[in-house]
């Protein structure tokens, strides 16, 4: 069985055939419940080792939509609390029997150390500083959608990179289906390989923004800061939060997202994230729910006796 660890171990065909079988999940989403029983029998484990509303009930209503019986595991409320290791977690996962696990970690490469140690496929909901790849393909099925393209495509991406598994998995994911990715983040908060990425770094917001077709913004990420680096978020504001006035150097059909959770007036205005025309936000959670069964389903196929990947 192949495992979902990141964009990075995926061919830009590989990447297209996500996206297409996503396609036939979003017209169908707009019914309520149960789906297909393509997944009837399976045992999907959903461990979250840290925080999340849209990654977790997304995965969660994907697998059930698709007929799975699904489990969540919180480590707050797990062993994980009474010092259990991660390998030990993952072998006692293991053990259940499960046919599927989905796993968020605050460690980079905490879940490809868990797929290395269990007998079904893995899917990374994100790991640390590392990869959140079905944020990446939501994001570009969401972008082709809306733009009718990805290859071409001017997408300007904001904030902080530097600590973001959101920025690096879409960096990753738009890079390979040939969009232009421009960079945009204060020196502290851009990660010294930008060179090596195959995107354009920008100090100054207003100047990427420039012809934009595409403005995602990401949030401050605190949690992974250490004390000295946490920039004041009015300053913060001022130089790198999307306003009207700034969106208004895009061009004039340009696609707001952001991946959520906002910091509503530090990296985006209200009325920017609200504007019904223009963001893409709520959209973005829609296409979550159809991008995760479509990674569900492929990534069981091989053990549902289904002819996998293209
Ligand atoms: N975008 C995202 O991963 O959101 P959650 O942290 O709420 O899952």
């Amino acid at each position: 069985h192949r495992h979902l660890t990141g964009i990075a171990g995926l061919q830009p065909h590989e990447i297209m055939f996500l996206l297409d079988e996503a396609e036939q999940w979003v017209e169908a989403n707009k019914e309520r419940g149960r789906l297909s029983d393509r997944l009837t029998g399976l045992t999907q484990i959903n461990a979250f080792f840290e925080n999340s509303t849209r990654t977790l009930l997304s995965f969660e209503i994907a697998g059930k939509r698709l007929g799975a019986d699904v489990v969540n595991m919180h480590a707050g409320q797990s062993s994980v609390k009474k010092g259990e290791t991660l390998i030990d977690t993952a072998v006692t996962l293991n053990a259940m029997r499960a046919d599927v696990i989905v796993i968020r970690h605050g460690s980079s490469g905490a879940v490809q150390l868990i797929a290395d140690k269990v007998d079904c496929p893995v899917l990374n909901a994100g790991d640390g500083w590392h990869e959140h790849p079905t944020q990446a393909l939501l994001d570009a099925l969401t972008i082709r959608r809306r733009r009718g393209a990805i290859a071409g495509q001017r997408v300007v991406i904001c904030g902080d990179i530097l600590h973001s598994r959101v920025a690096r998995s879409n960096i990753l994911a738009l890079t390979a289906l040939a969009a232009e990715v421009r960079v945009v983040a204060p020196s502290t908060l851009m990660p010294a390989e930008v060179e090596r990425m195959g995107v354009t770094p920008f100090s100054d917001f207003d100047e990427a923004l420039e012809g934009a077709d595409v403005v995602m913004m990401l949030r401050l990420q605190n949690e992974r800061m250490s004390g000295g680096f946490i920039p004041s978020t009015r300053e913060f504001h001022m130089r790198y939060g999307l306003t009207p006035e700034r969106l208004a150097r895009a061009k004039p059909d340009a696609l707001v997202m952001h991946p959520g959770p906002m910091n509503r007036g530090v990296e985006i205005t209200s009325s920017v994230a609200d504007d019904r025309e223009r963001s893409a936000i709520t959209e973005q959670v829609a296409m979550g729910v159809a991008v995760r069964m479509a990674c569900l389903d492929v990534l069981t196929r091989h053990e549902r006796g289904v002819e996998g990947w293209a």
